[in-house]
């Protein structure tokens, strides 16, 4: 083999092995950054979180990829948790994309089920940290009564003026956006706005997350460093934070790993400073 050749087989030998356990690129958390290293006046006031890793982390023990994603519910309580806790204004966790439908029945099935137990105990909890739950995400292929599930939590929590939780189940970022595209074509079409009227404070205001303020801080796990159909309008400007741990490992010390990473960012919005 060439010197040549050799340089890329010893590049690519040393690519690790995408999803094997906290070897993948990205920080090295290690949860050494406390709450205490956290400027508490400069939180971001939207945080998205790309739960990524449930089945690896499962496969990686033996047990059956279903075993990962309840694992990942703990994680979920433990995070909204502390988002209470620093006073972090909107939290979007991606539960369900468009494309899981994809997935084997059963993990489909299995998701389903663990969203409706849940929910159906969850509402406590949300009052008591005040808590408000939005779901975003297409409800049309979604079964009705899980759909009634997420309309009844959404009603009882209305009052809360805690954090805002966006829950992003059947969520798709292009679906969203065409049907911003569409609503608007109708519109156009009765006379209700004209094109001139069209920008993008009237396109967000037709987003799912309308009248809430775009992730400054989006963070996924389990090392892979893609969207995957999250958020893409709202993203335009927003910090990505790509860690190694598997989401069920990620808890509260990665959490403020991530929001300090975040803080050390130089954010130039296409300025100089
Ligand atoms: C994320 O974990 C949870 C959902 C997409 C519902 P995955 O299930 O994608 O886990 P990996 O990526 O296969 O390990
Ligand atoms: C993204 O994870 C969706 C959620 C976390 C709900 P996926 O595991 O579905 O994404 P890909 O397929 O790796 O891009
Ligand atoms: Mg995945």
């Amino acid at each position: 083999m060439g010197l040549f050749s050799q340089f890329w087989a010893d590049l690519f030998s040393r690519v690790p092995r995408p999803g094997a356990e906290r070897s993948v690129s990205g920080p090295d958390i290690d949860g050494t950054v406390g709450k205490e290293s956290l400027d508490l006046s400069r939180l971001p006031r939207h945080i998205g979180v790309i739960m990524d890793g449930n089945g690896r982390w499962a496969t990686n023990r033996g047990l059956p990829r279903t075993a990962g994603h309840r694992e990942g519910l703990a994680r979920v309580r433990e995070i909204v948790t502390e988002c209470v806790n620093l006073g972090i204004e909107n939290l979007t966790l991606y539960a369900f994309s468009t494309e899981n439908w994809k997935r084997p029945e059963e993990e489909v099935s299995f998701l389903m089920n663990l969203f409706r137990e849940t929910l159906k105990t969850e509402v406590d909890e949300m009052h008591k940290q005040r808590v408000r739950v939005r779901f975003i995400g297409e409800k049309d292929k979604l079964d009705p009564d899980l759909v009634k599930l997420f309309t009844k939590l959404e009603k009882q929590t209305e009052n809360n003026y805690g954090l805002n939780l966006n829950i992003a189940i059947n969520y798709g970022s292009r679906r969203e956006i065409l049907s911003v595209v569409r609503s608007l074509v109708r519109k156009a079409i009765e006379g209700e706005v004209k094109e001139s009227d069209i920008d993008e404070e009237l396109f967000a205001s037709y987003l799912y997350t309308a009248g809430q303020p775009d992730p400054e801080l989006i963070i996924r796990t389990s090392g892979e460093e893609r969207l995957s159909n999250f958020l893409l309008w709202q993203a335009a400007y927003a910090e990505f934070v790509f860690v190694r741990p598997l989401w069920p490992e990620f808890g509260v010390a990665e959490f403020h790993q991530a929001i300090y990473e975040y803080q050390s960012r130089n954010r130039r919005f296409g300025t100089v400073t």
